[in-house]
């Protein structure tokens, strides 16, 4: 499969939020957003790779903003690149209140997503990811050096494997 634009598989999703998505001082829980956010992500990730995907990883996510009972959320999730047989994604919630006052970027964070074959159940290789404007290219070429990071904590990478992570540090 050849590469495929950013924009193709871009997906939004918005949702209010309900008392019963709520803790008990009103705010929405971490958790009930960072399932939204699996969704939108994995909904985005499974258009690139035309294939049903799962979440390999989440990468940091801090909850700096609250989000009230009331407020309406917008998520929406891109893909930065692809490598082999996964994907990062960026999700991105910005809330506001019900009558679309107080708009403010809420939370964001980078999730991988890997492609599954139906039949084996095995991860199968991904289309690649064409990057066009500005900020697609960035996270395009930052990606690399997330990864190196998310592999190194997962225990699946030698910090001295991280070969980008290390050319940042070579000439200081
Ligand atoms: C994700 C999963 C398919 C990886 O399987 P695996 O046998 O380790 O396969 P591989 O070693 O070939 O890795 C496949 C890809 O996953 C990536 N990957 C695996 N663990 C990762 C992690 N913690 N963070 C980022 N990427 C990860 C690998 O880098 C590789 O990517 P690449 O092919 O693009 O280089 C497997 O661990 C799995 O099924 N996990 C459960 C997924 C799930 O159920 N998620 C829902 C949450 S409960």
């Amino acid at each position: 499969m050849d590469g495929k634009k950013v924009i193709e598989s871009r997906t939004i999703m918005t949702e209010m939020i309900m008392p019963n998505d709520t803790n008990p001082i009103g705010n929405l829980m971490g958790g009930n957003l960072l399932r939204w956010m699996d969704i939108v992500g994995g909904i985005c990730a499974g258009r690139h790779c035309e294939a049903v995907v799962v979440t390999a990883s989440v990468d940091h996510v801090s909850f700096s903003k609250p989000i009230l009972n009331g407020d309406v959320i917008t998520l929406e999730a891109v893909v930065t690149r692809a490598f082999n047989t996964s994907v990062e994604v960026y999700v991105q919630v910005f809330a506001s209140n019900v009558k679309g006052k107080e708009n403010r970027r809420s939370n964001h964070a980078y999730f991988t997503f890997v492609a599954i074959d139906d039949e084996n159940k095995k991860p199968i290789k991904v289309p690649r990811v064409i990057p066009l404007s500005d900020e697609e290219e960035k996270r395009y070429e930052s990606a690399v050096r997330r990864r190196q990071v998310r592999l190194i904590l997962s225990g699946r990478m030698k910090p001295e494997e991280a070969t980008e992570i290390k050319a940042m540090f070579d000439n200081i």
